[in-house]
């Protein structure tokens, strides 16, 4: 048994890695100030410490508190069309509470440090799938802020020997396969619970961004990979790091799918119409965007176990409409302040 913090636990991807640390019989703390995080999905059992990663005194308070094994850190702003709205917050808080928490893993003697990152550091590729040696383009101030936390751990192992690990996801979707857990973003921009949602008439028609790019069907292809796999590559690297270098993995199945394949999956899954029209393209989509997760298979042995999208989707489709209003518990504590 170790003892792991995780910040931004109470969210969609660190909530259902708190639920794997826990189902292997870890101790977790989850840090997250739930602006977007929900009380509601943090497990009993697990200790949840409400604040702000930009408020020091309380992350030193929780390094003094309890030692860690490792740290896990989910909590960020993660919008990447807010970020092209409002850069410099993105670049300075993505990056600052990242510097701090490593900072406060470095002088409490943790080793091991896994970050969320993104595959939006890669921009527009040419080449598919994208492995690691892909350029760092970022086509976005958010996928530009994860790239500079990179950075920042780079030199947190260079100058003190901090172990980090950077996951950059591609598209995480699904719930977890017992119901315990699903997708609740407020504001939700994601393409399969809005999907959902609209065939369940709780929302507007989805609006399809652009059917003119050059893929088979017109629609942007991206490599949804089911957050119960994402969860189990973060539980594999974080023991890797125990004996292994600081490094980088590509996190998706090495599938594509378009969006009207998703919007095809949805009325197999939920057997209804899934109201929808075609839109303009929203700035700054890539066509397609697919991981190889080869250098993750061969060094942790990871493989996805839900790669199908049509059980992502049915795993989304259970969660969502056993849960019409999510978690439900969306009051924020007064003077709680920002994190994802
Ligand atoms: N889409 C629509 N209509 C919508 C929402 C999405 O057509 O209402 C399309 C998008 O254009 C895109 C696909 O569905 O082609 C998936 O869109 P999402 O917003 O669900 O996901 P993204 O691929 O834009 O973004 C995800 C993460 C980001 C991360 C990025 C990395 O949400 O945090 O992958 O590629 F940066």
């Amino acid at each position: 048994m170790a003892r792991f913090l995780v910040t931004g636990g109470a969210g969609y991807v660190g909530s259902h890695v708190v639920l794997a640390l826990q189902e292997r019989g870890d101790e977790v703390v989850v840090l997250d100030d739930l602006r977007q995080g929900h009380r509601a999905a943090v497990p009993p059992g697990v200790e949840l410490v409400v604040a702000d990663l930009a408020d020091r005194r309380r992350v030193d308070e929780v390094f003094a508190g309890w030692s860690f094994e490792g740290v896990l850190h989910f909590a960020a702003l993660s919008l990447v069309g807010e970020s092209m709205r409002e850069p410099m917050r993105y670049l300075a808080e993505n990056l600052s509470n990242t510097a701090t928490l490593a900072d406060a893993a470095v002088r409490s003697g943790c080793r091991r440090f896994v970050l969320s990152s993104t595959a939006a550091l890669f921009g527009h590729p040419e080449k598919m799938p994208i492995d690691e040696a892909a350029r760092i383009i970022p086509g976005s101030a958010y996928g530009e802020s994860k790239f500079m936390a990179e950075t920042a751990l780079d030199w947190a192992d260079r100058v003190h020997g901090l172990r980090s690990a950077a996951l950059r996801y591609f598209n995480a979707a699904g719930a977890d396969p017992k119901g315990r857990l699903g997708e609740d973003h407020t504001p939700e921009t994601h393409l399969i619970p809005l999907a959902i949602d609209a065939a369940l008439g709780r929302r507007d028609p989805l609006m399809v961004f652009g059917d003119d790019y050059p893929t088979p069907d017109g629609t942007c292809i991206r490599d949804y990979v089911h957050v119960t796999d994402l969860a189990d590559a973060h539980l594999r690297v974080m023991d890797r790091l125990k004996d292994g270098p600081s490094v980088r993995y590509n996190v998706g199945n090495g599938l594509g799918h378009s969006v009207k394949q998703v919007i095809e999956s949805v009325e197999r899954i939920g057997g209804r119409r899934v109201p929808h029209s075609i839109g303009p393209r929203r700035p700054g989509d890539p066509a397609i965007l697919v991981a190889s997760n080869e250098k993750l298979r061969r060094e942790t042995g990871w493989q996805p176990y839900h790669a199908g999208l049509d059980e992502i989707v049915r795993t989304a489709w259970a969660w969502r409409e056993a849960h019409p209003r999510g978690y439900d518990d969306r009051a924020v504590p007064e003077g709680a302040a920002r994190a994802a």
